[in-house]
């Protein structure tokens, strides 16, 4: 991600000086892009150094020790009032303590939750960044210029002041495992009716043509169309039913408990990737605990537009309660969150993007003091209409397993 970062603030005609710890990794890209202006620096003191004051240095490294040993590094080398910006996945109590330390030194400091993968940070990615808003002022031209676009909006906004950029990009993710989670599960109950992969990828397409449309339900559809080159079957019948994590699903769901707010689908979800991680104890649990085999036996039309409405449905609650969560730690920390703006940004560049988010921008446009997303009237007349299936869902997945 960093260094399509890098190739994208380049793009928007800004001179870029990049430094790795790996001299090989950092000259390596800049051979790789000979008709790129990239200053390559093999020195952290030679890095710094070639930067205009004040200085603008964007750290892309893993959450956590790294981020303090890259900025120890810094420090000595750095003049007050320059501009450290942290672009990870970092914990948003870490980037309050940041934030203190590097404030009560002089320096300028930004915890900026970045999305859109390594694509997104090239083409253009949503940008979610905290810290105090004369500092977003110098940021601010940059952070608009390389961000995705939706209607000619930048998808990059001042979320709010110290931790509250990491913070909502924590809850993106845990909305993002809950989104993973929901496609698994509809997945899973087409597979248990009979649904070839290749019908799946009608059905998916289909759904991006649609309400559903979003980046998930895209690229799961062309999941589906991929086969494996060396039996020719499915790629997704040969894909292992484990996946790990990196951590921000489950530090959502801490916070989540820690302020007594439910996430419920969010939570399922992070349980759910827990329990896959435990592939080796589920096959052998599975040869001992055995249920009952209900077939699936609903006719299949009708079974995706059950199915459809109960994904749907599910994915209103799930965003429902990761901007309830939002909502109540922005109060409790006082950051000024203002919920519509950040629908807003994740419209466009991250990987919760969905047409939806139009609706859910707009209803907090409507009304900022919305008290839940579900009390919206565009919701509260999806969730009546949707009700019937969504519940048939629930039991039909309940019945065969
Ligand atoms: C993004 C993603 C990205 C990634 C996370 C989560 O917004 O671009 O959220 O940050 O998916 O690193 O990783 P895990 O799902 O492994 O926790």
């Amino acid at each position: 991600m960093g260094q399509n970062l890098v190739l994208n603030v380049e793009s928007r005609g800004f001179q870029v000086s990049v430094y790795n710890r790996t001299t090989s990794a950092m000259t390596d890209f800049v051979a790789k892009h000979p008709d790129k202006k990239l200053v390559g620096e093999e020195t952290l003191e030679g890095f710094v150094s070639s930067l205009a004051s004040p200085r603008k240095v964007m750290i892309m490294v893993k959450a956590g020790g790294p981020v303090d040993a890259v900025i120890e590094s810094l420090l000595p080398l750095l003049d007050k009032g320059d501009i450290i910006i942290d672009g990870g996945n970092s914990l948003y109590t870490d980037t309050e303590r940041r934030d203190k330390w590097l404030g009560d030194l002089g320096f300028r400091f930004i915890g900026a939750g970045v999305s859109g993968g390594e694509e997104g940070a090239r083409k253009g990615p949503s940008i979610m960044p905290g810290g105090p808003v004369s500092t977003w002022d110098v940021m601010k031209p940059i952070f608009e210029s390389i961000s995705a676009k939706v209607e000619g909006e930048p998808c990059v906004t001042h979320i709010g002041t110290g931790g509250a950029g990491h913070y909502v990009k924590m809850i993106h993710n845990g909305i993002e495992y809950g989104d993973m989670q929901l496609i698994c599960e509809a997945y899973s109950i087409f597979k248990k009716a009979g649904f070839t992969p290749a019908e799946l990828a009608k059905v998916f397409t289909d759904w991006n043509e649609g309400d559903l449309e979003s980046y998930l339900i895209q690229i799961t559809a062309k999941i589906f169309e991929q086969n494996d080159p060396e039996t020719g079957d499915a790629l997704v019948n040969k894909i292992l039913d484990t996946a790990g994590q990196k951590g921000t699903g489950r530090w959502t769901l801490i916070n989540a408990v820690e302020n007594a707010v439910v996430i419920s689908t969010i939570n399922a979800a992070v349980e759910a990737r827990i329990l896959s991680s435990m592939k080796e104890k589920r096959v052998d649990a599975s040869k001992i605990l055995t249920g009952p085999d209900v077939e699936i036996s609903i006719e299949k039309a009708e079974l995706v537009k059950k199915v459809h409405d109960a994904l749907f449905a599910s994915k209103i609650i799930s965003y429902a309660q990761g901007l309830d969560l939002i909502a109540s730690m922005g109060e409790e920390k006082n950051w000024g969150l203002d919920l519509g703006k950040i629908a807003a940004i994740w419209r466009g560049g991250c990987i919760i993007r969905a047409r939806f988010l139009n609706d859910i921008t707009d209803a907090y446009r409507t009304d900022a003091k919305l008290s839940n997303l579900m009390l919206a009237p565009f919701f509260t007349k999806l969730l009546t209409e949707f009700q019937q299936n969504w519940r048939e869902v629930v039991s039909i997945a309940s019945l065969a397993g």
